[in-house]
């Protein structure tokens, strides 16, 4: 049976902060319908990758396909126009536009203009929150309400591939992935569905184990120092 085309397919990516050596190196493919979790300790290059495939930053070296077609060297309006849009780190919504206004700042990247009333009704049906809040300003909503914001409006660009970073800090991103790769200082070091990746005892040592986010980060860093190599 032959595979198909996947949406995303990134190969020997390589991407730099003047001498920084931030993505080493990278091949990952996001399949048609899949949800891929990128897990890695802080400054393992989570960011620069979405940024790179988003087009904020340009690539070193390496390609970045969408179904099909080269996008890296494009501006990140034109990868949106595509279909693939990024929500960035921190959120950053308009602070001083309403819920509204926000929503509505999505559909500047999208192919056309039909389609935007309803778009933005399935979004408040989805979240009700936003509704309510629709006529506040979106720096006002609370830390969660301005996520669901960000990607509300990203979705407004009506995008083939969401790219969301950090969408769910101190959560567990493997339940609800289908596939995963594990960063490690600009490398993949590990790959597979979720279910085999959730086999691995440091996989789920590191990023699966209840306790807060704060103690894993260091429990992170101890066995940084003491772990030559994934097995
Ligand atoms: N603007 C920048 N200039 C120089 N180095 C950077 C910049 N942004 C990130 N880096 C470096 O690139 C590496 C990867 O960072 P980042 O992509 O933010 O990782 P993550 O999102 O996984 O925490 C780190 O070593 C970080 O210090
Ligand atoms: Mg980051």
């Amino acid at each position: 049976m032959a595979t198909p085309t996947p949406v995303l397919a990134i190969k020997n990516l390589e991407t730099w902060y003047g001498p920084v050596n931030a993505i080493k190196g990278v091949n990952l493919e996001v399949q048609p319908g899949r949800i891929v979790a990128v897990l890695g300790a802080n400054g393992a290059g989570k960011t620069t990758l979405l940024n790179t495939i988003a087009g904020v930053i340009d690539p070193f070296k390496g390609s970045i396909n969408y179904k099909g077609q080269a996008i890296h060297g494009q501006d990140p309006d034109q990868v949106a126009r595509n279909g693939v849009v990024l929500v960035p780190e921190g959120r950053q919504v308009f602070p001083f536009l309403s819920v509204r206004e926000n929503l509505m700042m999505g559909t500047f990247a999208r192919a056309g203009r039909e389609h935007v009333e309803a778009d933005l009704a399935r979004i408040f049906t989805w979240f009700p929150r936003l509704l309510e809040r629709q006529t506040q300003h979106g720096g006002l909503l609370s830390g969660g309400e301005q996520q669901m914001l960000a990607i509300g409006r990203a979705l407004m660009a009506r995008p083939a591939v969401l790219l969301l970073d950090e969408p769910s800090l101190g959560l567990s991103p493997l339940a609800t992935a289908d596939d995963g790769y594990i960063m490690e200082l600009g490398r993949i070091v590990a790959a597979g569905s979720c279910a085999e990746l959730m086999a691995k005892d440091d996989v789920k040592e590191f990023y699966l184990g209840g306790g807060h986010q704060q103690a894993r980060e260091d429990g992170q860093k101890q066995r940084w120092k003491r772990r030559k190599t994934w097995r």
